[in-house]
């Protein structure tokens, strides 16, 4: 079991026969977070709440989400914090600027019309960022993807402006990674006080 508070994560294969099942990821998850040294046997199963986001049962003191994109899936632990994650296989995204400009905050769209060479993977970036704050959060896109921004610090993203709801801004963790060659992937995190 990840020790607070970075979160554990692990890609596998997610062949075509895996994901014809409507159960595919949730048995792989458990199958995942089973093997986890540390890992309560009575924390298991998850259950998932009235939006579809799976929790551990209050008190748990653990966080645990997925994300399946391509033939990857991709699975992700934590202690003591909530968290989302988000995986996006690479591929050309020719409407990028488009869904930027009606969906995400002003400033995110100028940040991408401002680097037309790298905008695929930007776009790719930023969209696996607000996803995995949204799935953190546990309403996912419904939530409103420009109820979030992010800028480019140093090279990395970070959440500069959030809806109330999602709690203060400095309080995210972000963690941008290639989790499988041809990946992208955010984990998002922030200290969970409820559980503990
Ligand atoms: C649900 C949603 C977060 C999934 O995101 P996605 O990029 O399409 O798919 P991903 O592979 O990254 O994530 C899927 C996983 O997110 C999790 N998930 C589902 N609903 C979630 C929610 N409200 N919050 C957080 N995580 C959620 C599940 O574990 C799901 O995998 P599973 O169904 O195999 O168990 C996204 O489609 C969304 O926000 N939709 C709008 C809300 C919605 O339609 N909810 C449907 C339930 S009422």
């Amino acid at each position: 079991m990840p020790s607070s508070p970075t979160p554990q994560w692990h890609w596998q294969p997610w062949p075509a026969a895996e994901r014809a099942r409507a159960d595919g990821a949730w048995t792989a998850a458990h199958a995942w977070l089973a093997s986890l040294p540390g890992m309560p046997a009575e924390a298991l199963p998850l259950q998932r709440d009235g939006h579809g986001r799976p929790r551990f049962r209050q008190g748990a003191r653990m966080d645990a989400g997925w994300s399946h994109s391509g033939d990857g899936l991709l699975l992700a632990c934590v202690r003591d914090a909530v968290l989302g994650v988000d995986m996006e296989s690479e591929r050309p995204r020719p409407k990028a600027l488009e869904i930027a400009r009606r969906y995400f905050a002003p400033a995110e769209a100028d940040w991408l019309e401002a680097q037309p060479a790298a905008r695929d993977l930007a776009f790719l970036r930023l969209w696996c960022a607000k996803e995995a704050v949204l799935k953190a959060h546990g309403r996912g896109l419904a939530f409103g993807l420009d109820r979030l921004a992010f800028a480019e610090r140093e090279g990395a993203l970070v959440l500069v402006e959030a809806d109330p709801r999602l709690g203060d801004p400095a309080s995210w963790s972000l963690r941008e990674f290639v989790p499988h060659p041809g990946y992208r992937a955010v984990l998002a995190w922030r200290p969970n006080t409820m559980h503990g």
